[in-house]
């Protein structure tokens, strides 16, 4: 591992996450050993926009019992776990930091789709799969972590098969001034690799893959983060990044609505 997955690894890790999540769900009246994608939904996709965004990106592709997909950065498998349960594809994951990753091996368990999502260990940079494995790769809110993006970008493009989609949602930088942190990603520029949209652009085109679609989703992330606050959840993502959610959450929805950062759902085809 490099010294910078360290810092993000260290970054993601609030130990006792499973713990969390099983206290709120036996408070709620739930059976933690037997749980389903429906009963983690607000707990489980960790990004904008939670299972919302995730269900949007999904809708952009053409997923089948057949098809294979790789979840990078897959958190504790929320939207891997979606995919399969929703789609019958097949989902592999992988993750940098182990109390997510040993997190999401349980719950993937206990909602009984150990048969349709392997999750792992793994760093975006150093892919362990074979050359053109996937149908899809998917990824969501992971690179603003990655600064050296034509890594990442030649590791996607290289386990896709040709004119399989990767579907990504990502931050870039904004027009509105320098980002206001803490965020979610970050609580300094030590964990915070965003580009200008035009980078971005620059980068997918090098890489070998040709836009589909590059749809601008703040608009959508600002109204959901807006009515997340409105009715909070006690299973929700705090239970994973921590106490002080709400003020990285907070600072996320600023820098949006001040234009100091752009979400974006993408997918694109692999030459
Ligand atoms: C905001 S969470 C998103 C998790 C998941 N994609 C989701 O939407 O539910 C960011 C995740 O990216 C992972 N990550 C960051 N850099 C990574 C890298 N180089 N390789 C693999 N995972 C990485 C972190 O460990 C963390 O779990």
């Amino acid at each position: 591992m490099t010294e910078q997955s360290g810092i993000v690894q260290d970054h993601w890790t609030r130990e006792g996450v499973l713990a969390r999540i099983d206290a709120v769900l036996l408070e709620m009246g739930h059976d933690p050993e037997a749980v389903t994608p429906e009963i983690l939904s607000g707990v489980e996709h960790l990004h904008t926009g939670g299972l919302t965004t995730t269900q949007d990106q999904a809708e952009k592709l053409a997923l089948g019992p057949d098809a294979r997909v790789l979840d990078i950065g897959c958190g504790i498998g929320g939207p891997a776990r979606y995919l399969a349960h929703t789609y019958g594809c097949r989902v592999d994951g992988v993750d940098l930091t182990p109390e997510l990753l040993e997190t999401g091996q349980v719950l993937t368990r206990r909602c009984g789709l150990e048969d349709k999502v392997t999750l792992q260990l793994g760093d975006a940079l150093d892919l362990s799969f074979p050359d053109q494995s996937f149908d899809v790769v998917w990824c969501q809110n992971v690179t603003m972590n990655i600064a050296d993006k034509a890594g990442f970008l030649g590791q996607v493009h290289r386990v896709l098969k040709p004119g399989g989609k990767f579907a990504s949602t990502e931050y870039s930088t904004g027009p509105g001034g320098d980002i206001i942190y803490p965020v979610t990603w970050a609580y300094d520029p030590s964990t915070n690799f965003l580009d200008s949209e035009h980078e971005m652009r620059a980068q997918f085109a090098d890489a070998g893959f040709r836009i589909l679609d590059w749809t601008n989703y703040t608009g959508l992330a600002i109204e959901r983060l807006a009515q997340a606050r409105a009715t909070p959840s006690k299973l929700a993502n705090h239970l994973v990044f921590g106490e002080d959610t709400p003020e990285r959450a907070g600072n996320g929805r600023k820098n949006m609505m001040e234009k100091r950062i752009i979400y974006w759902m993408i997918t694109a085809e692999r030459n």
